[in-house]
């Protein structure tokens, strides 16, 4: 088999065999196949496309390139939750505990972030002593023991997508419903989870600025997720504002300890149940939408989730006590307001632009070796659709620096106040089973 047959025949629209998948991906892997080959393969593939036998494929190939997590030492079946990504997203700290809650065992890998905040361990990192350098049988115990952990990326998964996505970054072919879902799914199949809940997003802040790009990704993920025999199901949710309030990675954990209490924002809360039904279902710990939403409710009103949410921090080193004193958390030296300069409605709250605002901050990683700033970060008090009045405050930052002006300024472009009502926009714009 020949590397440059695989491309003309790609070129031409026609459908590569499996053995012709494995070849490149497995040559790609291990260093036979050369760059400028695979660059020219994935250029076809983002003209021509591929199927959905093929997209499944490359999947499996790709998760097969490297280790692959076991997890069948942990009773239940293993939700995962994927987000496509997006700005001030505290879905996951909120999830995690609220599914355990309701038995459905919650075996997280996370990773660090890049860009607007922290990933989900840099936040969890915040809370005092808190670690995710456990054994994989300590995750596996504590995972029996509590029904949640959350452990930091270990072992080689899947080294094919990780050289192709940093070829595809440098050869303008990221952008492709194929690569992206075969890249997505090979990641959360190899990590182990017997079922998948997918969210993603659409809007400014997100990967898919339009909802039908966003659709078709989610199409995609769902597809590949049946052939491989791993349930799948997906939300499509905006992400042309903020989530929630906070955009931070300690101003994050409280507002997910908020949310856990019944008080959080709407929007997080509504897609934190929407979510949550689904991983439930799919765990098979109720069995319809309605009936998994009901327990979920129960348990944040009970305090069953919050309580979840305390154990789990505890059995990782973490300072629970920031449960019920949010002060313990690290805490910015600067509060500064930025303040409405007219009265009106919230016309638009450029979701990207105020990331990068808060990366600015502090709040995220510009680069890899960038530090974070755990405190920093901002919190909104208005969202679309509210009105506003001359000089209220549209936001806190929360700053280390005091010289904060070229964020403010950038914030002043990105909250736009219009003079006549605003509707609120649409949070979830559907489900997708199939
Ligand atoms: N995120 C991924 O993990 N892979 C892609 O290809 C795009 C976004
Ligand atoms: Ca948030």
């Amino acid at each position: 088999m020949r590397m440059y047959d695989i491309i003309e025949k790609k070129r031409d629209g026609k459908e590569l065999t499996e053995e012709e998948i494995y070849f490149f991906i497995n040559g790609y892997t291990n260093g036979d196949i050369p760059d400028y080959q695979v660059s020219a393969l994935m250029m076809a593939i983002y003209f021509q496309d591929m199927t959905e036998i093929e997209r499944a494929t490359l999947t499996k190939a790709m998760v097969e390139s490297g280790d692959q997590i076991d997890l069948t030492a942990i009773s239940g079946i293993k939700v995962d939750k994927h987000s496509t990504g997006g700005v001030g997203d505290t879905t996951t700290l909120v999830l995690a505990p609220l599914v355990a809650s309701v038995g459905a065992p919650v075996a997280k890998m996370s990773g660090r972030g890049l860009g607007h905040t922290g990933g989900t361990i840099d936040k969890l990192e915040s809370v005092p002593g808190f670690h995710t350098e456990i054994t994989n049988e300590e995750f596996i115990d504590l995972v029996n023991k509590n029904k949640v952990s959350v452990i930091g990326q270990t072992g080689n998964l899947t080294p094919a997508d990780k050289k192709l996505y940093s070829l595809r970054d440098v050869t303008a072919t990221v952008n492709s419903i194929p690569l992206i879902a075969s890249s997505i799914m090979s990641k959360k199949i190899a990590s182990g989870a017997d079922a998948i809940v997918l969210d993603v997003k659409t809007g400014a802040g997100a990967f898919m600025k339009e909802i039908d790009d966003a659709k078709e990704l989610a199409h995609a993920m769902v597809s590949i997720g049946k052939q491989v025999g791993r349930n799948t199901m997906a939300v499509i949710s905006d992400m042309s504002q903020p989530l929630g309030f906070a955009i931070g990675n300690a101003l994050e954990i409280k507002e997910a300890i908020d949310t856990l209490q019944g008080k959080g924002p709407e929007d997080l809360t509504e897609l934190c149940l929407v979510l949550g039904s689904q991983m439930v279902v799919l765990a098979e710990k109720a069995s319809s939408i309605e009936e998994a939403r009901k327990m979920l409710e129960e348990n944040l009103s009970n305090g069953k989730a919050l309580a979840h949410f305390k154990t789990f921090l505890a059995s990782q080193g973490g300072d629970a006590s920031v449960i019920d004193n949010p002060d313990h958390l690290p805490k910015a030296k600067y509060q500064v307001e930025v303040k409405a300069k007219k009265s009106g409605a919230i016309k638009t709250i450029i979701a990207d632009q105020i990331g990068t605002a808060a990366m600015m901050l502090g709040a995220g990683r510009a680069t890899k070796e960038s530090v974070i700033d755990l405190a920093a970060g901002l919190v909104l008090h208005k969202k679309v659709g509210d009105s506003v009045s001359e000089g209220e405050s549209l936001l806190t930052l929360h700053s280390n620096t005091e010289e904060v002006s070229s964020v403010i300024e950038i914030i002043e472009k990105s909250i736009l106040i219009s003079d006549g009502e605003v509707e609120s926009p649409v949070l979830i714009y559907g489900t997708i089973t199939e």
